[in-house]
């Protein structure tokens, strides 16, 4: 099956927000007839939402925004949290859920990452469900189970119809923000495994329509390495996406 590549940069706390529309501005730049081959997503600060949406709107740009995290009720105490309502306020389309970083320093589990993604789906938003292992794990040899446990949790309850709104990123969490990528054979592996789980909780057209991309170190010196992969649809994109010239790269490779 055919599944349009798909690019999405996680900006995690790295930009203010005149800093976000100065390289959503450069990044939006640099789109040309290549990139209507590829989805790309540019994932801000949430504080940078509505600047980044309006440098695109502005630029007409068929690059889409999301944000980095996102609570599940729709409104509350819940003092520093954000809601899905305030991201359909702001424009973003997208959300990433289940980041390493928030699992390990901001207590997301599993069923705090399912009530997301069921609001996500509930409000016709795309979930960007991240699961990934550990070096620990991958070195018990336990990273295919750990990895497809993770999916089923994120995805429980959920209708074919409403999953396939969502995509899934692998990031091996030895692999972020190190320079050390898995190889691509080990990427694939996880990405097939996860796929595989997708096609027998949603059945096989869903799973083969939904996109699986590879986080960790991406580059454009390695991007090559993982596109050809079966299973691997594009990348979710730290460091090099803090930059206009690598963040353009790394699309382009993925048309
Ligand atoms: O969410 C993407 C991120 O975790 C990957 O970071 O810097 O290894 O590309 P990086």
């Amino acid at each position: 099956m055919a599944r349009k590549p798909l690019m999405i940069g996680n900006w995690k706390m790295n930009k203010t927000p005149a800093e976000s529309v100065v390289l959503s501005q450069g990044i939006s730049n640099r789109y040309n007839r290549k990139w209507d081959k590829v989805g790309v997503v540019l994932c801000p600060p949430s504080i940078d939402l509505r600047p980044v949406v309006t440098v695109l709107d502005y630029d007409k740009s068929l690059i889409e925004v999301g944000a980095q995290n996102v609570h599940w009720e729709p409104s509350g105490a819940f003092t520093g949290e954000i809601s899905i309502p305030m991201l359909k306020d702001v424009g973003a389309t997208w959300c990433i859920v289940g980041h390493s970083e928030r699992r390990e320093m901001f207590a997301e589990t599993d069923e705090t990452v399912n009530l997301k993604v069921r609001a996500l789906v509930d409000a016709r938003l795309h979930p960007i469900v991240c699961v990934g292992e550990s070096l620990a794990v991958r070195d018990a040899g336990t990273t295919i189970g750990f990895v497809t446990d993770q999916v089923r949790a994120a995805f429980a309850g959920l209708e074919p119809a409403e999953a396939a709104l969502a995509v899934v990123a692998y990031e091996p969490i030895w692999a972020i923000g190190t320079g050390r990528t898995a190889t691509p054979e080990q990427a694939q592996e996880v990405c097939a495994a996860i796929r595989a789980t997708l096609a027998d909780m949603f059945g096989t057209e869903t799973a083969q329509s939904m996109r699986i991309l590879y986080g960790g170190s991406m580059k454009p010196a390695n991007v090559d390495m993982f596109m050809p992969c079966e299973d691997i649809d594009g990348g979710l994109i730290g460091g090099a996406a803090l930059k206009v010239e690598d963040f353009t790269a790394l699309v382009e490779a993925a048309g």
